[in-house]
């Protein structure tokens, strides 16, 4: 039997020494738990590695329920973790915020169609030493130990995302073809990915061989005071100005499915803030950021005018 995937279950010791030199450690809960520094590389480095990754402030993250609570419980048990809701209503900044927390480096992966397994996993690159390896971003958290992030994952073809299954069930290996090897993730290691279930088709969707082998958090825009405070904070309006945004942002999230397939997120109210801050006229700011971004239809255009005219 290969030894280096009779380990699976056992932890990676972070910056552990010599190959398949075992270590007993004791787990969070204290109990005795067995781990191994685990063929064929000791990521001595990965501090190193992973320095660029480190989330170094507290990012401003505004809970909107228990999600700290219940990622921290899915990160205890290293599940994989699926963030759904509608585009810019803070599933990325919550991701970044855990990592935060958790103190573990975030290694984020925008995904397209256009993206290979090679493009998560590595390639051979040619340089003036010869042939090299080089991780993909995939590779390095799970030889490290960090928490990549797949972010718009539907993106992504499947033949792609099959690359991700045998990390992401309880074997946590990642076996790259390339170079033959079959890397144990680090204890650390944890996937997440986020998407936007509104976009989905029958095109775009995870395979439920995908889908389930992730827990979900199901997010969505927050309440309005709570909204309107979250866009105070990052544009940096008062208030009472966030408030009046939200109310029309919540008057075109009304015309979902009305032709708008979505209606204005969190992120741009606090672009039509931002630029209310820097002396933007409001209902100027708000067409630049709330109406021009969401619809080209005329007739459309003029209901979010509408609903621009009513507060500023
Ligand atoms: N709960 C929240 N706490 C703090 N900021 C938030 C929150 N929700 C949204 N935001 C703000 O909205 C912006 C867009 O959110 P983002 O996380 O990029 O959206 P998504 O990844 O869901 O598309 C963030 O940059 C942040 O400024
Ligand atoms: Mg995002």
């Amino acid at each position: 039997m290969d030894t280096r995937r009779s380990l699976r279950g056992l932890a990676l010791r972070n910056g552990g020494g010599g190959n398949g030199r075992y270590e007993e450690r004791r787990g969070e809960g204290g109990e005795r738990r067995r781990a191994a520094a685990v063929y064929p590389t000791a990521p001595a480095d990965g501090e190193e590695r992973l320095a660029g990754y480190r989330v170094k402030r507290e990012p401003y993250y505004r809970p909107l329920g228990d999600e700290v609570a219940l990622y921290e419980s899915a990160y205890a048990l290293r599940l994989p973790v699926l963030l759904k809701g509608p585009t810019g209503c803070g599933k990325t900044r919550f991701v970044e915020y855990m990592a935060w927390r958790l103190g573990r480096p975030l290694i984020t992966v925008t995904c397209n169609e256009d993206m290979t397994a090679a493009d998560l996993v590595g390639r051979f690159l040619l340089d003036a030493e010869g042939v090299r390896w080089e991780d993909g971003p995939l590779t390095m958290a799970v030889r490290y130990g960090a928490i990549c992030y797949l972010d718009e994952v539907v993106e992504a073809r499947a033949d792609t995302l099959v690359v991700i299954h045998a990390v992401t069930d309880a074997r946590r290996i990642l076996p790259i073809e390339k170079t033959g090897e079959v890397l144990s993730a680090h204890a650390d290691f944890q996937l997440v990915v986020s998407y936007n279930p509104g976009y989905q088709s029958l095109t775009k969707d995870l395979k439920p061989s995908t889908k389930q082998r992730f827990v979900g958090l199901e997010f969505g825009y927050p309440p309005a005071e709570v909204e309107a405070e979250i866009v105070a904070h990052e544009s940096g309006i008062p208030l009472e100005m966030a408030a009046k945004l939200v109310e029309i942002a919540h008057r075109s999230r009304n015309l979902k499915g009305h032709g708008l397939d979505e209606g204005a997120s969190t992120r741009m109210l606090i672009y039509a803030g931002s630029l209310i801050a820097r002396g933007v006229a409001p209902a100027t700011a708000c067409r630049m950021a709330l109406v021009h971004p969401l619809t080209d239809d005329p007739d459309l255009a003029a209901a979010l005018e509408a609903a621009v005219s009513t507060y500023f």
